[in-house]
């Protein structure tokens, strides 16, 4: 693959430094063979590097090298963008074309890959297996392999981008990968992994077909057992046909046995008629015996059971008459108990009369007494009033005698002053007192004695009143005597008068007596009528029945007799021997006839069970076939599966992809020794391990890459070098890797890129690193390299030189 022209329309590596679109003529450069891009930091290097290939991936941007590892929309500006990417490879020209047309709310991405055909027209490229470049991205990435091979090999042997992870970070797994991707062993695995899965189809087939031929024993088993049954069933219908045979053979000798029979009952024909009119008339005789026995017994029956009901009947009367009876004394014993105490109620009536008379008397007593009572109250009142006075004018009296005495004293100095009897004594002021107590003292008297007589007065009265009230408590005494024999009279006049109430009711019960002796004297009549009832139709009845015994036993016996005489006249008769002989000849071809339908239908059913029997077997016949069949189907699966299980371990990592590996290890270790060496003297020698000797002295596989350091006297993994080491080493490793690429058919590419990946490398190194890049173009028979560097001396060293900022 070649560059011969790039153009790119709206990408951000650009716009953002102002710059809508951008176009570089690889032509220019004519034969140089190591060509520079060169540009400060930022300057759009790396944009353009990432693009001088038509794989849809810039891989200084994407996490992985392949379409799916990135998107385009990240690098290009909103609206319309464009790359167009021209190369040749293999002897034509191809331009890619891809468009970016896109709106806030829309995107739509088309890619092209045309070829340029001998009239200078651009044609879509197409692969052999028919896809065309149609403006799909996936028919772009399957029409761009086709010509370049995959992406993840360009990427990791002819293309080294500027993030690229360096070998010494990647594990042993993913070196293996990358180098069956670069060794084409991806094929490998991808036939080993299709042969892996028509495997696992053919397993998934394997399982149904064996769950099928499982079953062979038992179907086996099944089709044994169906043809025992079946020859049951055989046996069965055979022995069930002979048996019909045998029967049809029986109903023929007893038919000729009936045919004889018959030939010789014809002889006997007078005195089988005659025995047939005798036994019909023993018959007759027998039912009409019967008949008119039953009619006899029949009448007589009737006759009794109308006895019966007037034999009920006259019962009925009697147990009424017997309980009206019954009622009539019951009524007539207690008006006589009532009336046997109609003496007793006169008396009570005119004790009642008595008794009124005496209550009037008491009543009248007892108005008196109460009146005294009444008056002996009002006079014990007064008393205690006349008491009252009595002690008050007493007190007075004694007060009254007191101040007499007073008095008396005081006046009494009037008799014993000098001047008695002088003018003096009238009107000395000194005895003023003496003198109005002198005159106080006659009032005094008189009014003493006026008390004394008021008393005198009351105590009489109180004496008289005194009296009366000891009079009228005899009164009270004797009023409540009179109420309590006021009492005593009134509760004898309510008995009386109870008694006496009862004098009205005598005469009603002397007519209710009455009645009951006339409905007494009616219920005798009655009974004994009923009695004599009784006693008639219970003779009538015995009279029935014997007479009616004694008829039918007459009646029978003398019907018997006839009977008995027919009979007799009968069994006087000689017995048709051949008739009987017809009989037993006729009931011996019924029961043949019988024995041989039940023959036919044991056969019929014999029949159906055989039909039944052999279905199954076939049936079971099917069934087995299947399954044996199955049975070959699954071992024949089981030999396919185990070729493809087969194959597809060879195609696998540990099969013929190991072998590869195995191969290319000591190859590339030799032509990255040998690189190393051409530019850094012989200080690293490098040697890829692909197999391992584990504990048990087993091989296992690996893929470890380890590094000798001469000058040092060291051995260890690439990874522990130092950083300036490592790119070394890295570099001549990667390189081997594409001349050994290069080497075998897998891909092929003219041109090699490599985006700054000196960066950590002294001077000296750095020119070393050069004589490398010539070594590898010269050994890998590359016609140029593309390089970014940002180290003015190797940009000096180079061939030609692109200025990215210049474009
Ligand atoms: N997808 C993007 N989005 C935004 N800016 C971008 C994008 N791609 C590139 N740029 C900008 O475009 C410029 C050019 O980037 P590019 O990586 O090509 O530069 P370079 O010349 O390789 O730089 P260096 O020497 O540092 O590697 C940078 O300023 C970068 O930030
Ligand atoms: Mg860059």
């Amino acid at each position: 693959m070649r560059p011969i022209r790039l153009l790119l329309e709206g990408f951000l590596g650009f716009t953002t430094q102002g710059k809508q679109k951008i176009e570089v003529d690889f032509t220019g450069i004519g034969q140089a063979r190591l060509v520079a891009l060169a540009g400060p930091n930022g300057s759009g290097k790396s944009t353009v590097m990432d693009n001088m290939h038509p794989f849809r991936v810039m891989p200084s941007r994407w996490n992985k090298p392949t379409p799916a590892g990135g998107s385009y929309w990240d690098q290009v500006v909103l609206g319309d963008a464009r790359k167009e990417f021209d190369f040749s490879h293999d002897g034509k020209t191809y331009r890619q074309i891809l468009t970016f047309r896109s709106t806030a709310k829309t995107k739509r991405a088309e890619a092209y890959l045309m070829v340029q055909d001998e009239m200078g027209d651009w044609q879509p490229v197409a692969t052999p297996q028919g896809v065309s470049s149609d403006g799909k991205t996936d028919t772009y990435d399957t029409v761009v392999e086709s010509i370049l091979g995959k992406p993840e090999v360009f990427f990791n042997t002819a293309f080294s981008a500027q993030s690229r992870p360096p070998l010494s970070e990647m594990d042993a797994g993913e070196v293996k990968t990358l180098l069956s991707a670069m060794l084409g062993a991806d094929d490998l695995r991808a036939k080993s992994e299709r042969a892996s899965s028509v495997a696992k189809m053919l397993n998934a087939a394997l399982v149904q077909v064996q769950a099928k031929a499982r079953s062979v024993p038992d179907d086996r088993q099944r089709q044994v057992e169906a043809s025992t049954a079946k020859d049951r069933a055989q046996t069965r219908f055979d022995e069930a046909s002979r048996l019909v045979v045998e029967r049809e053979r029986g109903v023929e000798r007893a038919t000729e046995a009936l045919s004889k029979a018959q030939v010789q009952a014809s002889g006997e024909e007078a005195l089988v008629t005659k025995r047939k009119l005798l036994s019909d008339e023993i018959s007759r005789i027998g039912n009409d015996r019967d008949a008119q026995v039953a009619a006899a017994k029949n009448a007589a029956q009737s006759q009794i059971a109308a006895l019966d009901e007037q034999i009920a009947k006259a019962k009925d009367d009697a147990r009424k008459a017997e309980a009206d009876k019954a009622q009539a004394n019951s009524q007539i014993a207690q008006i006589r108990t009532f009336l046997a105490g109609e003496e007793k109620i006169r008396q009570a009536m005119e004790q009642v009369a008595a008794i009124d008379r005496e209550l009037e008397r008491l009543r009248a007593r007892r108005a008196e007494l109460e009146k005294a009572a009444q008056a002996a109250q009002h006079d014990s009142a007064s008393l205690a009033q006349l008491a009252n006075k009595m002690g008050s004018i007493m007190a007075d009296g004694k007060a009254m005698g007191q101040r007499i005495e007073v008095v008396r004293k005081t006046s009494s100095v009037m008799e014993a002053v000098p001047c008695i009897g002088t003018d003096l004594q009238s009107q000395c002021p000194l005895l003023e007192q003496a003198r109005k107590a002198k005159a106080d003292l006659e009032s005094m008297e008189s009014h003493r004695v006026q008390l004394r007589n008021s008393y005198k007065d009351i105590a009489a009265q109180h004496s008289a009143t005194h009296k009366r009230v000891e009079q009228g408590s005899e009164a009270v005494r004797q009023s409540t005597e009179a109420q309590k024999a006021l009492d005593a009279e009134t509760t004898k006049r309510q008995s009386a008068a109870a008694l006496a109430a009862q004098a009205e009711r005598i005469d009603r019960e002397r007519q209710v007596l009455e009645q009951a002796t006339a409905r007494l004297a009616d219920s005798e009549s009655r009974l004994t009528e009923a009695k004599k009832s009784l006693d008639t139709f219970g003779l009538r009845k015995t009279d029935v029945l014997r007479e009616s015994s004694r008829q039918i036993a007459e009646l029978q016996a003398r019907l018997q007799e006839r009977f008995d005489k027919a009979q007799a006249n009968l069994n006087a008769l000689a017995q048709p021997q051949a008739v009987q002989a017809v009989e037993q000849a006729q009931r011996d071809v019924s029961t043949a006839k019988q024995g041989l339908e039940q023959a036919k239908a044991d056969k019929e059913r014999a029949s159906t069970e055989l039909a039944a029997a052999e279905k199954a077997v076939t049936l079971a016949q099917a069934a087995l076939a299947e399954s044996e069949k199955a049975a070959k189907h699954a071992e024949a699966i089981s030999l396919e599966m185990s070729h493809w299980t087969l194959l597809s371990k060879a195609l696998g990592n540990n099969g013929i992809v190991a072998l590869v590996i195995d191969d290319a290890g000591p190859e590339i270790s030799a032509r990255c020794n040998a690189l190393l060496e051409s530019c850094y003297g012989g200080r690293f020698v490098v040697r890829i391990e692909t197999q391992k000797t584990n504990g048990n002295g087993d091989l296992r596989e690996t893929l470890e890459i380890w590094v000798e350091d001469a000058e040092r006297d060291s051995h260890k993994p690439l990874s522990l070098l130092s950083g300036g080491e490592r790119v070394w080493v890295n570099e001549a490793l990667v390189r081997a890797m594409a001349l050994h690429v290069a080497a075998s058919s897998a891909a092929r590419y003219a041109t090699l890129f490599s985006d700054e990946s000196d960066g950590a490398l002294d001077t000296e190194r750095k020119r070393q690193f050069m004589r490398m890049k010539h070594a590898v173009l010269e050994q890998g028979g590359f016609e140029r390299e593309f390089f970014v560097s940002q180290t003015p001396e190797l940009v000096e060293m180079a061939d030609a030189v692109i200025d990215i900022s210049a474009l």
